[in-house]
């Protein structure tokens, strides 16, 4: 198929200014598409995700070095159960098989990431054999008339170079965009939509601020230039895969949260909400699509060094235009100035490594992955949550969309895509071996409507991914989450559609929602 992702004006200069917090009200009135069949745009992209070391496997073969999830997940108590990505789903040697799944689920695009310590074992030189299975995998899809639509990035730095410092080292960013050169010269051929990182803000401080992810440091500071070095490499990257081929589609794929103030009337929860919704989403948004970093944010972080890795020139780097904003959306948080009272957990803000304890054995401890955690604390609201314990708040999605077309996409003629949402369920497999997952068909089903609530509003949402094509590793929490929409036995490697993955096939292939049975 043909994408065009590309808005008028994608090349226009980043405003100098940036855009103050305000909080915004939750949306609680049933819209037009709340039960309806609701249709989508023409040439709307529908796609599934996934990411190399949640799938691949195959974690030491044709030269593959260790990442730095390789080596986490050997530290004891890191990962849920001792589990890693060493065999995931065998994705390396069943992608016919998976590429075939997507066609039987009228798939347009598949989201996947390459894995730069496969392609580059040492983070810099090239290993063929790596590379090549991209090509094979990218000739599928195309075979398939399924979009290939990559992530050089999805959080696994090779070992070799946080050996070397990882990314709170200046220098890792050249190697990032060497690396994205080296791809796009295979694959560049093939291949037109390019998206540089996914979710700097979970590589950045869940790996280098909380600890909970790999690979496992532990300080705001190292946090912070994790941050500038990966918006660094990502516009590096963005330059010279722009001058290679102008007419690609290029961009990167954030997580957000929406930060509502518990108490909307307090200026001391709005100022948390503030904080939150800085240290989460803006400080990634101001620099890449207005090219500086909020003064707030920089005041509050002021101690901690964050400018002291800003060189002149980095912020047009940074700044460099993209084509297509990616939205992960999985949910938005409720915070206030003081800690919940009402003896309920605090909720999570989005998807920040909140886990549960492992059951027996050691506990490696994690500390808050935002840098200034002082006083912003998450609040329950009473929603529904998933297995993750996170919130289902569809509406926020629609009031995200909105917002970052309005304030940073928009003026700037940026295209959005929905690049992940979607939720973990304890599905319970009947006898016949099917999975009847009612509650992960009515997430997604929710989210749509909530996307085409934002599209009626006048926001240029392009497509959705749901997260994800199949189970998966789920980082820290291994494989004791599942998110798939297909169903896989990780003994046999069965893959089963689940219910909701056969919704999902039919809502590609109508480009409409059905009518919700109420
Ligand atoms: C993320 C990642 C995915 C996760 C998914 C569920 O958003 O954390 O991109 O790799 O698996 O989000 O947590």
């Amino acid at each position: 198929m043909t994408l065009s992702t590309t808005g008028t004006g994608a090349r226009i200069a980043a405003p100098r200014t940036t855009v103050p917090f305000t909080p915004s009200s939750p949306l609680t009135a049933p819209t037009p598409n709340s039960t309806g069949r609701v249709t989508f745009p023409d040439g709307f992209v529908w796609g599934t995700a996934t990411a190399a070391y949640q799938v691949e496997g195959a974690a030491s073969e044709d030269g593959r070095a260790d990442s730095i999830w390789d080596v986490f997940a050997r530290i004891p108590g890191a990962v849920v159960n001792g589990d890693d990505g060493a065999v995931a789903c065998d994705h390396y040697h069943r992608f016919r098989e998976d590429v075939a799944l997507m066609r039987e689920l009228n798939l347009d695009a598949y989201r996947f990431s390459t894995s730069w310590a496969r392609i580059m074992p040492d983070g810099r030189t090239l290993n063929p054999a790596g590379l090549d299975f991209y090509s094979r995998l990218v000739d599928e899809l195309l075979a398939a008339d399924v979009l290939p639509w990559l992530t050089l990035y999805h959080w696994d730095l090779p070992q070799a170079l946080e050996d070397r410092g990882g990314w709170p080292e200046r220098d890792t960013a050249y190697r990032f965009a060497d690396y994205a050169t080296a791809v796009h010269d295979a694959l560049g051929d093939r291949v037109k939509v390019w998206t540089t990182l996914n979710e700097p803000w979970c590589s950045a401080f869940l790996g280098y601020t909380s600890g909970a992810h790999a690979p496992g440091r532990k300080s705001p500071e190292l946090g912070l230039a994790a941050a500038h070095h990966l918006m660094l490499g990502h516009g590096l990257a963005v330059e010279a895969l722009r001058e290679r081929d102008p007419e690609a589609s290029l961009g990167l794929t954030l997580n957000f949260t929406v930060s509502d103030p518990v108490d909307p009337t307090n200026p001391a929860d709005v100022d948390a909400a503030r904080r939150d919704d800085g240290m989460f989403n803006r400080i990634f948004l101001d620099p890449i699509l207005r090219g500086a970093y909020p003064q707030d944010i920089l005041d509050d972080v002021a101690h901690l060094g964050l400018t002291d890795h800003v060189r002149p020139g980095d912020l047009e780097i940074i700044s460099t235009p993209i084509d297509v904003l990616g939205v992960n959306y999985y949910n938005g948080g409720a915070v206030a100035a003081t800690p919940q009272s009402d003896g309920t957990p605090e909720g999570t803000a989005g998807p920040d490594g909140a886990r549960e304890p492992a059951t027996s054995g050691p506990v490696w401890e994690t500390l808050s992955p935002n840098p200034v955690p002082d006083g912003v604390h998450p609040h329950s609201r009473g929603l529904p949550t998933t297995d993750m314990g996170w919130e289902v708040q569809p509406e926020g999605l629609t009031r995200l969309l909105t917002r970052i077309q309005r304030d940073y996409t928009g003026p700037r003629g940026t295209a959005l895509f929905v690049t992940e949402n979607g939720a973990a369920y304890p599905d319970v497999v009947e006898a016949d071996g099917s999975v009847d997952d009612q509650d992960r068909l009515d997430f997604v089903d929710r989210h749509l409507r909530a996307v085409r609530d934002a599209i009626d509003a006048g926001v240029d949402v392009r497509g959705y991914f749901a997260w994800s094509l199949m189970d998966n590793f789920e980082w820290a929490l291994g494989y004791s989450k599942r998110f798939g929409i297909t169903r896989v036995d990780y003994e046999t490697q069965e893959r089963t559609v689940k219910a909701s993955g056969r919704w999902y096939a039919d809502v590609a292939g109508d480009n409409a929602v059905p009518a919700r049975n109420e």
